[in-house]
């Protein structure tokens, strides 16, 4: 079959999956096999998370990473890296620091340790995930960087990343934000606002975590994608998946996630997105695995999602 790797490759488009290690596994052949055919882009799905690498306040533990990084250099591959500053995936000393000065500088020596340990292999960085909240007015969201730190640990979290690593791109990244919808307004004027303090942010993630009701159109994703592109901003999707919906006829749910990833490539290539990452890379691995929200169904095989990928690139 195609490869869509090379057709990516056509169009210099970042065309990625996130990665566990533990299924770089000689039992496993068919993992290693469908990664370096179809995707020239690689994301570690947990192991580059702040419990991944930091769990021990005193060490760094860059094993599995590296890992993943040395594998996916070998095979050519560029390297997404996710993720600096979450509310989530934090080790518990984390939350037992008490001051504002003491949490900033965990936090930028964590932004500081990570981006320099992978200085040169990962290009690009998702610096912050996930700080607008859903809540009405969508805020940002409680966590201990904005409780203890305030709203500029986005801005310090962004300024250690880059003083790191000067070439890396630095992203935000959110989800339920790839429509014109309330958080995507709060997330655009927030990375407006970084822009005007001169803050060095270079691109927005769109996680993309959908079912099979998304209409691309209808919730107005390239007008919404192309705000961002006219801030100057690169914009990727970062976490595709698409569930199916339970209780409907099969093939009319693979159709319809079919037209989904179809619609949302098209859509992200429109605007000149700089990648399109697929959260996973088969349907039996992936984190919402009942959905099979993937392209390559549990043994492989490519699923009508993969033929409609290929005929957008
Ligand atoms: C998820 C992983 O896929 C799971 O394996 C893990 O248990 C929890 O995190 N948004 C993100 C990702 O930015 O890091 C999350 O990944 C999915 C939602």
């Amino acid at each position: 079959a195609v490869s869509l790797r090379a057709l990516a490759d056509a169009r210099g488009l970042l065309f990625g999956a996130a990665v566990n290690h533990t299924l770089f596994d000689p039992n496993e052949p068919d993992y290693a096999r469908t990664l370096n055919r179809h995707f020239n882009a690689v994301v570690a799905e947990n192991a580059m998370k702040w419990a991944g690498l930091h769990n021990n306040r005193e060490a760094f533990a860059f094993g599995f990473a590296d890992a993943i990084v040395d594998t996916a250099v070998k095979n050519g591959q560029t390297v997404r890296g996710h993720t600096l500053v979450w509310h989530d995936s934090l080790p518990p000393w984390v939350y037992t620091i008490q001051t504002r000065e003491e949490l900033l500088r965990a936090m930028q020596d964590h932004v500081t340790g990570v981006v320099t340990h992978f200085r040169g292999r990962v290009r690009m960085w998702d610096v912050v995930n996930e700080a607008v909240s859903d809540a009405p007015g969508h805020p940002l969201r409680s966590s201990p960087f904005l409780n203890l730190i305030g709203p500029d640990f986005i801005d310090e979290a962004f300024r250690a990343a880059h003083a790191a690593d000067p070439d890396a791109k630095l992203y935000y990244n959110d989800y339920n934000t790839d429509g014109l919808n309330g958080k995507s307004d709060a997330v655009y004027e927030l990375v407006r606002g970084m822009l005007v303090r001169g803050v060095p942010i270079h691109g927005v993630g769109f996680q993309a975590h959908l079912n099979t009701d998304f209409d691309v159109r209808g919730a107005q994703v390239q007008a919404n994608l192309q705000r961002f592109r006219d801030l100057g901003l690169d914009v990727q999707m970062t976490e595709v998946d698409v569930q199916l919906r339970p209780g409907r006829p099969e093939a009319g749910e693979l159709a319809r996630q079919a037209a989904v990833y179809r619609d949302l490539l098209r859509t992200c290539l429109s605007v000149k997105c700089a990648g399109f990452v697929t959260w996973g890379v088969t349907d039996f691995n992936s984190w919402r695995a009942g959905g099979r929200p993937l392209i390559f169904d549990d043994v492989y095989d490519p699923k009508p999602a993969f033929a409609a990928l290929a005929q957008e690139l």
